[in-house]
């Protein structure tokens, strides 16, 4: 794949990078901004923050994914958007609200599954709708609940607990969870992490369809680039903390990646898309070169 690389002609401006700039989508005013990250740090041991001076903003119905290596600070980031942590400094506004803590209103898949071992598929779930929607009938939330277990493909498997699933079986019903009680925002801390290629091609194409539906907004942290690209409208390529000859120097958004390929790109036609090798590269290099040493 690299020596093809390398025969491919050289793609006019492949990316658009810009720490502030949101794409160039039709995005009204009211939905742009609907996330907004500002100057956000954290530091578990206080002279060496995780990471520092963090600022984006997601538009609404943009899905943004972002990338780094481990201990980078991702699920951290995440977690703080969730309202599940607090940052030591900054601030995180979604539609118009300073997020102070937890809601509903946002959807997380957290990187292990966190499902109640007790419960069935169907009881985790319609605990979430419950909770959702507390006046709805029983056979309300039993349809509700039954349509998105279907959707990730786990219909036989409804009424068995987290202990007689699999990894993967697991990360789908997480998966469904958060999609049924269809929040102003998905999180999704490396959602596939755990399923093998095939289930994570037919459940990234589900996600993707879900998405463009619903315009959903999306937030998801991912290790894997072309999962990135397929995915994201934008890229957040994040450096790890590192020390310097200066120096503690905390980690940090690098560089904001737009993708430039077409939205209704699809897992098959990625690679023959132009612009593809150079993004693929750009963020590849990223990772080897720059996200550690900054
Ligand atoms: N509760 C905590 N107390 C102390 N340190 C923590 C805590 N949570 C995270 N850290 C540290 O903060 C750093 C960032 O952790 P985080 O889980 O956000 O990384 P990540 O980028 O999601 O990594 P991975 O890709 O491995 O999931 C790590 O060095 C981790 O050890
Ligand atoms: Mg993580």
């Amino acid at each position: 794949m690299w020596s093809d690389v390398a025969q491919r002609p050289a793609v006019p401006a492949p990316l658009a990078t810009d720490a502030t700039d949101a794409p160039q989508r039709k995005a009204s005013a009211v939905t742009q901004g609907f996330l907004q990250i500002d100057r956000l740090s954290k530091a578990f041991v206080p002279a060496k923050p995780v990471f520092a001076d963090v600022s984006f903003t997601l538009d609404k119905g943009e899905f943004v994914c972002i990338i780094g290596h481990s201990g980078c600070g991702k699920t951290t980031i995440l977690n703080v958007l969730a309202g599940l942590d607090t940052a030591t400094s900054g601030t995180v506004i979604m539609d118009g609200r300073e997020v102070a803590g937890p809601s509903l209103d946002r959807g997380v898949v957290f990187q292990s599954h966190a499902l109640m071992p007790w419960l069935t598929v169907r009881q985790n779930i319609a605990f979430a709708v419950k909770s959702r929607w507390p006046d709805w009938k029983k056979s309300q939330v039993d349809t509700h609940v039954e349509k998105f277990v279907a959707l990730v493909g786990l219909s036989p498997a409804i009424d068995k607990k987290p202990s007689q699933l699999s990894g993967g079986m697991k990360q789908r019903v997480g998966i469904a969870r958060a999609f049924s009680i269809q929040p102003k925002m998905l999180l999704l801390d490396e959602p596939f992490g755990a399923l093998d290629a095939l289930t994570r091609g037919t459940i990234q194409d589900e996600l993707m369809a879900i998405v463009r539906q619903t315009q959903q907004t999306v937030f998801m942290i991912t290790h894997d680039v072309d999962e990135a690209i397929l995915l994201a409208d934008r890229i957040l390529l994040m450096s790890n903390g590192n020390e310097t000859p200066e120096g503690y120097r905390p980690g940090g958004i690098a560089e904001v990646v737009v993708n430039p390929l077409p939205r209704e790109r699809t897992r098959a036609s990625l690679h023959h898309l132009d612009g593809y090798y150079a993004l693929r590269n750009h963020i590849v290099d990223f990772l080897v070169t720059r996200a550690k040493a900054h």
